[in-house]
C-alpha cells in the first residue's frame, strides 16, 4: 500500500484529511460502520458510550450549518465532551497563530480536532505539527479546507448513494455546477472512482471547471440536457461565490437557465434517479424548488446520514467502533 499520512502502520485511520489515496477497503469500512449508527442518528437509540471521556474540539474558521452541527451531534451521541471554539472571540482574532491555538487546546487535553478553514491544507498543517511534536494520539478531521477537500461530505454522499442505489459499479453519476471552487466535488470524484463507479460526469460552464478537469477521470459536458441523459444520480453543487474572483457568470438568472435543475431537465435522467445537494442550496439559481422539495430529492436524508457517517469516522479514529 502506498504511504498515506492519514493511515497508521497497521493501515488504520489516524486522521481524515482527504479521500484521495484512501483504499476502497477503508472507505467501505467507514460506510459499513455508519450503517448501525443511523439508528442513533434517527434517535431510535439514544447514545453510545464509545467516546466517553474524550474531548472533541470543533474549530470552524468558516461558517457552517450542517457540518459543524452534525459533528457536534455525532460526538455527543458517542458520549464525547464537545467544545465549539468561537473563532470570532478566540485568540486567533488577536493575532495568535493557528498552531499556537492548537497547542493551547492540546494543553487542555484535546483528543480530536474537527477543522474547517478557508485555506487548503490547514488540517494537514495541524496533523503534521502534532506528529512533529509527538502528539500522534490526537486526531484531526478535515471538515472542509479551501477548495481542496471535504472528506466527510464525500463519505456521507457515498453512504446516501449506497443506501438508495446499492451497487456502485453499475451507476452513472453526474456532478453539476461550480466544480472549480468546490472541495465537495473533489472529494466526491475521488470517492466515486475509488468505490468503482464506472461513469462520472461533470456538467458545468467552462468558467467553472478546473483547467485540467479531464485529468480527473470524468466526462465533461457543457450542455446540461446532454449530460443528464440516463444518469442514476445527480449531485448538484453550490455556486461558491465567496471563492470566485471576477465575473465568471453573466448572471444568476442565466446560470439557472442553463445549469439550474428543473423538473423538465430532471426528466432526462433515469426515472428513479436521485437528486442530491450538499447545501447550503440556492433555490432558483442551482435548483428549482419543485425539484429540491420533490420526490426524487434526498437532500435532507443526506444530512441525517451525515450524523451516522461522522459517528463512524470519529469512532474508527479512536479505535472504538461498535
Ligand atoms: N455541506 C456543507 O459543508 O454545509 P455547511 O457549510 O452548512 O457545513
Amino acid at each position: 500500500m502506498a504511504y498515506n499520512p492519514q493511515l497508521n502502520r497497521n493501515g488504520e485511520l489516524q486522521h481524515l484529511l482527504t479521500i484521495e489515496g484512501l483504499p476502497r477497503a477503508v472507505l467501505t469500512r467507514i460506510l459499513d460502520t455508519a450503517a448501525p449508527f443511523t439508528e442513533v442518528a434517527e434517535r431510535e437509540v439514544k447514545k453510545l458510550p464509545l467516546l466517553r471521556g474524550k474531548s472533541v474540539f470543533n474549530l470552524f474558521f468558516e461558517n457552517s450549518t450542517r457540518t459543524r452541527t452534525t459533528f457536534e451531534i455525532a460526538a455527543k451521541r458517542l458520549s464525547a465532551d464537545v467544545f465549539n471554539l468561537n473563532i470570532s472571540t478566540s485568540s486567533t482574532s488577536k493575532g495568535e497563530t493557528l498552531l499556537d491555538t492548537v497547542d493551547n487546546l492540546c494543553a487542555m487535553q484535546a483528543d480530536m480536532f474537527v477543522v474547517r478553514h478557508a485555506s487548503s491544507g490547514a488540517p494537514y498543517l495541524i496533523a503534521q505539527h502534532l506528529a512533529a511534536t509527538g502528539r500522534d494520539h490526537i486526531h484531526v478531521v478535515n471538515a472542509g479546507d479551501g477548495r481542496h477537500a471535504h472528506p466527510t461530505q464525500g463519505l456521507l454522499d457515498m453512504y446516501t448513494i449506497r443506501h438508495y442505489k446499492g451497487d456502485f459499479t453499475k451507476l452513472t453519476v453526474a456532478i453539476v455546477g461550480d466544480v472549480l471552487h468546490s472541495r465537495v466535488a473533489r472529494s466526491q470524484i475521488h470517492a466515486l472512482h475509488t468505490l468503482g463507479v464506472p461513469e462520472v460526469r461533470v456538467i458545468a460552464p467552462k468558467t467553472l471547471l478546473p483547467v485540467e478537469v479531464s485529468k480527473m477521470g470524468v466526462h465533461v459536458f457543457h450542455d446540461m440536457r446532454e449530460g443528464l441523459r440516463g444518469v442514476d444520480v445527480i449531485m448538484m453543487l453550490r455556486l461558491q461565490n465567496e471563492r470566485m474572483s471576477g465575473a465568471l457568470l453573466p448572471s444568476s438568472q442565466e446560470y439557472f437557465k442553463y445549469f439550474g435543475l428543473t423538473q423538465e431537465k430532471l426528466a432526462l435522467a433515469k426515472p428513479d434517479a436521485i437528486v442530491m445537494h450538499p447545501g447550503p442550496m440556492n433555490r432558483g439559481v442551482e435548483i428549482d424548488s419543485a425539484v429540491a422539495d420533490g420526490g426524487q430529492a434526498v437532500i435532507l436524508p443526506q444530512v441525517t446520514f451525515g450524523i451516522a457517517v461522522r459517528m463512524a469516522v470519529m469512532s474508527l479514529l479512536t479505535g472504538q467502533s461498535a
